[in-house]
């Protein structure tokens, strides 16, 4: 495997794997012959699932089981989120939550990381004010896990580990994937954009790429395992290999997937409209198992505020990779983000926003109101207009996207759609899945064709959930 600076020394790792044994060793002659329970629960995006994932799969190898809730397990795991203050703050309830279960069992263990822990000023918050927490760590030394549990477990000590760093890349930890069709691939971490309101990165230190061989071979070989949608995931994966020739960056990467062998769908998140470029635009049309969605987060539609966030793109060059998009490929599905009340952001600026989401008929957004994050640069900025104003904002923003989605769908009925079914809805005897544009498509069927693809005509749509029948 290539060498970056970012990669993780082999050595670090078979350490790693030498504490894994002796904790192993522990929890086994306490346990036997039952394994100890640990509950996991991720907050946030889905690069934290995937890392998420990578954290149950060392859990996994050092001996754990997994349970469903956190009130009688052996260990509980909260890998968090810091991009909005509410995210926080459902973490520092959930945590205390768990005062009363530690108390019933005082060997509980209560180990919290992810992007929240990173901040030095949570973590001493947590060393401080939660003293029945017993380890703590960061984002970057995530793979230290087995090491900071031996810590615990055998030395007694309770754990705080934020080392601030620029991040690496960690290959080869063992992965326990929630699902068994769906799978989350990495391509990328960290992030080197610097959008003014933004947490991330701080937290997720610098934009890193993995090895482009290196992600082939694992999709190749989930493929193989019977997996059906890949997502490859970064902060921004335009600028996959950015540094690189052009045949290893990202339209590249998604040409390269897209000729693997196999019936499988491919997605990917997030693009950012400053490196999105017309290249990626053309791979997707021509690749045949690229969903054709895309997720092109705006922010706003005001020239002024998007230069306040830092986002480095104009309404008009956004529109106009839109137009290309729409061009190329009549059906796409886009999406994105919306910040709602960004510091010194006017209602008539507010409106631009308004106008642009008409103009580009998106199929859903996700829409937030702006919360200030300590240590970025608009957390500073004056903020004149009141919460209760932005609430009617927002309302205003989700009210408009509520009637294109549903003219979107509207235009769903008797055509059919190839999704791939995920689970059982309601009422029994209905399946669930989605559209290669993202939209929710329910059906009567057969519990067997979970997992699978499907042909479904619209018979019935709705605007956030549209009704079919199997063809
Ligand atoms: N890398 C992605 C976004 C990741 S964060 C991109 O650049 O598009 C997901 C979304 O959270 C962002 O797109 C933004 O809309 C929202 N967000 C981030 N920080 C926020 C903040 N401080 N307040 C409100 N929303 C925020
Ligand atoms: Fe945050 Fe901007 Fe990076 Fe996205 S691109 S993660 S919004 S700093
Ligand atoms: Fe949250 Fe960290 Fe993702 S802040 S959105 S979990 S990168």
């Amino acid at each position: 495997m290539p060498d970056s600076k970012f990669t993780v020394p082999e050595q670090e790792l078979l350490k790693q794997k030498e504490y894994n044994e002796l904790v192993k060793t522990v929890l086994s002659s306490r346990f036997s012959p039952e394994k100890p329970k640990a509950f996991v629960h991720t907050y946030g995006c889905q690069g934290n699932v995937a890392d998420g994932e990578k954290l149950k799969g060392m859990l996994w190898e050092m001996g754990f089981d997994f349970c469903q809730s956190p009130e009688n397990a052996d260990l509980v795991l909260y890998n968090t989120c810091a991009i909005r203050e509410h995210a926080e703050d459902r973490v520092f309830g959930n945590v205390g939550a768990l005062k009363p279960f530690k108390k019933k069992n005082p060997d509980m263990l209560i180990v919290l990381c992810g992007c929240m822990t990173q901040q030095q000023c949570v973590a001493d918050k947590f060393k401080s004010s939660y003293p029945f927490v017993d380890i703590v760590f960061g984002t970057h030394v995530a793979h230290r896990l087995p090491e900071f549990i031996y810590r615990r477990l055998c030395l007694g000590k309770r754990v705080y580990e934020t080392a601030d760093s620029d991040g690496n890349i960690v290959e080869g930890l063992p992965v326990k994937r929630d699902g068994a069709f769906r799978a989350w691939v990495p391509v990328m971490y960290g992030c080197n954009n610097f959008c003014s309101y933004c947490i991330v990165p701080y937290v997720r230190g610098r934009e890193r790429s993995r090895d482009f061989d290196t992600v082939v071979n694992e999709v190749r070989d989930l493929v193989a395992a019977g997996y059906k949608e890949i997502n490859l995931l970064g902060q921004n994966v335009n600028s996959y290999n950015k540094d690189l020739t052009g045949d290893k960056q990202f339209p590249a990467l998604l040409r390269a997937i897209n000729s693997l062998e196999g019936e499988f769908i491919i997605r990917f998140m997030t693009s950012h409209p400053r490196d999105c470029t017309r290249e990626l635009i053309e791979a997707m049309a021509d690749c045949k198992k690229v969903a054709k969605h895309l997720h092109l987060p705006v922010q706003s539609g005001n020239n002024r505020v998007l230069k306040e966030m830092n986002r480095h793109y104009d309404r008009e060059k956004y529109l106009s990779l839109i137009d290309y998009a729409y061009e190329l490929m009549p059906e796409l599905s886009i999406t994105s983000d919306i910040i709602v009340g960004f510091p010194g952001e006017t209602y008539e600026e507010f409106c631009d926003t308004l106008s642009l989401i008409e103009k580009v008929k998106y199929t859903s957004l996700f829409t937030f109101i702006f919360s200030p994050r300590k240590g970025t640069r608009a957390y500073d900025m004056p903020d004149p207009v009141s919460r209760q104003e932005k609430g009617v904002w927002f309302k205003q923003l989700t009210d408009l996207q509520e009637k294109i989605a549903g003219e979107r769908t509207a235009g769903m009925k008797g055509r059919v759609y190839r999704v791939l079914v995920e689970e059982k809805a309601k009422p029994d005897g209905f399946l669930s899945g989605r559209t290669q544009g993202n939209v929710i498509i329910e059906f009567e069927g057969d519990e067997s064709l979970i997992g699978g693809f499907a042909d479904v005509i619209v018979t019935n749509p709705k605007t956030w959930v549209v009704y079919g029948e199997l063809v």
